[in-house]
């Protein structure tokens, strides 16, 4: 199995990546959970991760915590999509498995250093500001990585933290920056993808028929997160942004994309955390991301259900 680290601000959409990637142990091996601040502060995301490796029964999964604000600037969160625990909608036990006394940035870096080179994948859920500070602290992990698939940015969906900016990048630009330079194989899952794989009715009423534990989870997620996207945007159901990182490990035929160059703003007040994404080639600047626009949503929920009927 593919080895991956997932840095995650669980949040609900990223709960059901890693419901995704534990159900699929053949194909994947989750080396450990890093939480960062994002969706909610660092000390919840760190609960919720420990959450849901409960749920899924595998209290043997090692959860660290990692960067508590970005890099530069003052934490942006977004209860108003996620709640206030940021895992609002279930009701699920307070975790007793504890957290790791290393922190996650240590932890990527001593595992990448640790495993063969190009051995293991990264798959940020949220701000880049873990990953950035461990590229930052210890630049010799840069060729170690296999790739990073991440969950953020957009082109033609623009924004949804403002109208030109997806909150990941958004949260924290500067860690993106020194993510997209790093010369890392990069894969995007961009709210261009993420937008297509939306949560309808019936793909909901799947979840909660598997009748577990996990299936009823994911269904109640589910009927807390829409409600933003819903009355938002007017879209049929929550966007599965976060799990379409794992889907592409599994799957990866259930997305195009075009490998382009990919640049973050950092300086201007209007398009702050933009992913300025050289999509038709009319700059000289050299790509350094693959960056997705297609999805095959049917394939995608076929997948997940099938998946999650597993745990
Ligand atoms: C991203 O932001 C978070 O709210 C979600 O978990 C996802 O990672 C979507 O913009
Ligand atoms: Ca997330």
């Amino acid at each position: 199995p593919r080895k991956i680290i997932i840095d995650t601000d669980p949040g609900q959409d990223d709960a059901v990546a890693i419901l995704l990637a534990l159900a699929s142990p053949d194909e994947i091996e989750v080396l450990g959970l890093t939480a960062v601040a994002g969706n909610v502060p660092l000390e919840l995301t760190a609960r919720n991760a420990r959450i849901i490796c409960e749920l899924a029964d595998r209290r043997d999964i090692p959860v660290f915590a990692g960067c508590d604000a970005p890099l530069e600037r003052s934490l942006v969160t977004a209860e108003h999509v996620h709640g206030r625990t940021g895992l609002d909608g279930p009701d699920l036990p307070e975790p007793t498995m504890a957290m790791q006394d290393r922190g996650a940035v240590e932890f990527i870096i001593d595992t990448l250093r640790r495993e063969p080179a190009r051995s293991v994948t990264l798959c940020p859920l949220g701000p880049l500001t873990n990953i950035a500070t461990a590229l930052m602290k210890a630049p010799d992990i840069a060729t170690r990585i296999q790739e990073i698939v991440l969950m953020g940015g957009a082109y033609f969906e623009v924004g949804n933290i403002t109208p030109a900016a997806e909150f990941n990048i958004y949260v924290d630009p500067e860690a993106a920056e020194i993510v997209f330079g790093a010369g890392v194989p990069i894969t995007v899952m961009p709210l261009d993808v993420t937008h297509k794989a939306l949560v309808t009715t019936a793909r909901n009423d799947a979840f909660r028929a598997l009748g577990t534990p996990v299936g009823v989870a994911v269904a109640e997620m589910t009927d807390f997160f829409e409600r933003f996207d819903k009355e938002k945007y007017g879209s049929d159901g929550a966007p599965l942004h976060d799990p379409c990182v794992i889907a592409y490990l599994l799957q990866p035929e259930l997305f195009e994309g075009r490998f382009i160059n990919v640049e973050i703003e950092t300086r201007s007040q209007l398009t702050l955390g933009m992913t300025v994404a050289d999509w038709w080639g009319v700059t000289d600047r050299a790509p350094n991301a693959t960056f997705m626009g297609q999805i095959d949503a049917e394939g995608f929920f076929a997948l997940l259900t099938e998946r999650l009927a597993r745990l």
